[in-house]
Order: C-alpha cells, then structure tokens, then sequence
C-alpha cells in the first residue's frame, strides 16, 4: 500500500552571522528512507525529535517533494501523482495549523468534505458520525479560536477521516492530549484499523507505539534504523527474556516446565513463604500461557508472574547508544 525507497531530504536552511553575512547550509532530514507497508496495517514510526518523522509523513502527503529517491501511495507515485495521493490519504499533522480558526468545527468539516468532493448528500450524515463518534458535541458549534488544544486536536483527527480515505497518517495525534482523551484516541484508531484502513502511526512514545501497532519502524537522523513487530524488534537486541513466577510450586510443576518447548533455562528459589520459578525463554509471549497452565496441572498455586519485558526504549538504546528522549534535531 506505500512504498518508499531511498527518499532523502534535504532542506536549505540560510544562517545568519551578524547583521548582514548569511550562508546557507543542508539539512539532511531523510538520509534514504526504505519502507514497505501493507494494506490494513496499523504501522508505527517511533523515534526522537528530530528523527525526520514529520518530513517523511509531509512527503507521503505530498506537503513536501522528496530531494531524491521514490514514494508510492495506493500506487500512485507523491510526485507524479499528488492529487490521486491526497485522495487517497486522511491526514493529520502535529500542531495542525490547516483549521479555520473563525469558522466553528462544524463549518470547518463541512468545508473539507467539500473540498475532499464528499458528495453534498453524505456530508452532513458524516459529520454528525465524526462528531458523535468522537464526542466532539459540546464544543463543535463553537469558533475553532475558542478550542482548548485537546479539541483543536479532535477537531483535527475528525478532519483527517472527513473524506473517508482508506489510508491515515497520523502524525504523534496524542501529543497534546490529556491521559483519557489520548486513551480514547487511540482506541478509536484501533477501531479504524478493524475496519480496514491503513495506518501509518507517528510517535516518540515507545510505550504507545508498542500497545496500538503491529509493526513499526524506528528513525533515527534520518534512516530506519530497525523495523520489525516489536517482538522481531526485542529479539534483535535480546536473545531471551526471564518470567518470574511466585507461589507454591511442587517440583514436578519445576520438572515439567523444564520441557516445555522454548524454555532454555528453569531456576527454582524456595522463599520463606512459598518459592520463586525463573524461567528464561526466547519465546516469552507464547511460553506465559503453557507455563501457567502447565503449573496449575501440576498443582502450583501463582501468587504472582511478572513477565520481564525488554522495551523499545531498551531497544532503541541498545542500537543508539541514546534514549528516546534525547533531542537529536540540528540547530
Ligand atoms: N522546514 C525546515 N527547515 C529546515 N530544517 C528543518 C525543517 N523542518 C525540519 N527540519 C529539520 O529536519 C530534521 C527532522 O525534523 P522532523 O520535524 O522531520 O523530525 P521529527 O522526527 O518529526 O521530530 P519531532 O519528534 O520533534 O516532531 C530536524 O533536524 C529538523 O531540525
Ligand atoms: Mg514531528
């Protein structure tokens, strides 16, 4: 459904020294960007600021043209194509400025229905949907000027589904949003990928990242650095994970966990008040079921499991050398 091969960009940016000398000097935001994603993804972009994230999603979007490479779009190529591009794209970008700030939410979707060519007859029925299904009612009659940041956001996402487009791009959508309203944003676009839609998912937040998408690419200044589901992502840095079990466990329940498929190594601790099970696996998410069933069967009693879980964040440190949250934009 997109395709990317070897885009670059690079920005002219003019510095000043002192009052009247000025020199230009490149900003490589995209160092030859490769991607593949299927029809009725949810894909993720993660990476820090300034990874160039928000520059590959303006030239998906034709916002921007690409300095060099190739960026397809339902086969429709950015640059050859830009209209059969936008079409086929619902987007929405961080600190969206495209709203019509004097116009109320109401009069802004339906002029974007119409520019989107929504047919007159279906735009009304639409945006009474939009606005219901993203609860936007008390607030959707009122100037745009008058939102709080979390409804101009809204007012955002409303407008990127507006032209029912099968493709979204969605550039870090929660960032100003509160804990629950972002909660709801991003259940909302796991019911728009139920349906069908391809999503393409900006963020720097690994943590949502790793709940909402299936697979994802990591940026980082300008390349992916890594791309996979994020248990293929977690593999490439650890080999195993260790799951931690408490309770009462017999050693027979010991025993037969040792031959369950997967499991490299079992350690048995005995506790004052019952014993701890460690046990290291390659395959933590499809050994935890086997594991508990196999040590109820055995007549275990679990207190507690706590799945040891490598993160994206560990993840991305363990290929940078940096976290996350470190600022890697150029200035
Ligand atoms: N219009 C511009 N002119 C010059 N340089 C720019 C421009 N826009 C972005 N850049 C630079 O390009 C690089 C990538 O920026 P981009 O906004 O794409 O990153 P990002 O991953 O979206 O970051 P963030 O998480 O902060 O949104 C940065 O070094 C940035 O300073
Ligand atoms: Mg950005």
């Amino acid at each position: 459904m997109i395709q990317v091969r070897q885009l670059t960009k690079t920005y002219q940016v003019r510095e000043r020294h002192g009052l009247f000398a000025t020199s230009k000097r490149a900003v490589h935001a995209l160092n030859g960007i490769d991607l593949d994603i299927e029809r009725g993804a949810l894909f993720g972009l993660l990476g820090p600021n300034g990874a160039g994230k928000t520059t590959l999603i303006k030239c998906l979007t034709t916002l921007l043209l690409p300095t060099s490479g190739t960026a397809t779009i339902a086969g429709h190529d950015v640059v050859q194509a830009p209209a059969q591009v936008r079409n086929a794209i619902g987007c929405m970008l961080m600190g969206e400025r495209g709203l019509y700030w004097k116009l109320t939410g109401r009069e802004n979707l339906a002029y974007f229905a119409a520019l989107y060519f929504v047919p007159r007859h279906e735009r009304n029925q639409r945006i009474a949907r939009l606005i219901d299904r993203l609860r936007m009612q008390d607030f959707i009659d009122r100037p745009v000027e008058s939102y709080s940041s979390g409804q101009k956001m809204k007012l955002a996402f409303a407008k990127a589904l507006v032209h029912d487009a099968p493709i979204l791009v969605l550039d870090e959508p929660t960032n100003t949003l509160d804990v629950p309203s972002a909660r709801e944003l991003r259940a909302i676009v796991a019911e728009l990928h139920a349906e069908g839609r391809t999503i393409v998912y900006t963020t720097h937040v690994m943590t949502e990242a790793e709940q909402l998408c299936q697979r994802l690419a990591i940026v980082d200044r300008g390349t992916v650095i890594a791309q996979g589901t994020p248990d293929e992502l977690r593999r490439q840095v650890v080999a195993t994970e260790v799951i931690q079990v408490r309770g009462q466990i017999p050693p027979r329940a010991t025993l037969s966990v040792q031959s369950l498929p997967s499991v490299r190594e079992v350690a048995i601790a005995t506790l004052d008040d019952g014993h701890e099970l460690l046990v290291r696996t390659s395959e933590p998410r499809q050994v935890l079921p086997k594991l508990i069933e196999t040590l109820y069967a055995y007549g275990a009693s679990i207190e507690d499991v706590v799945p040891s879980r490598t993160t994206l964040e560990d993840v991305f440190m363990a290929l940078t050398g940096r976290t996350l949250a470190e600022d890697t934009r150029t200035r």
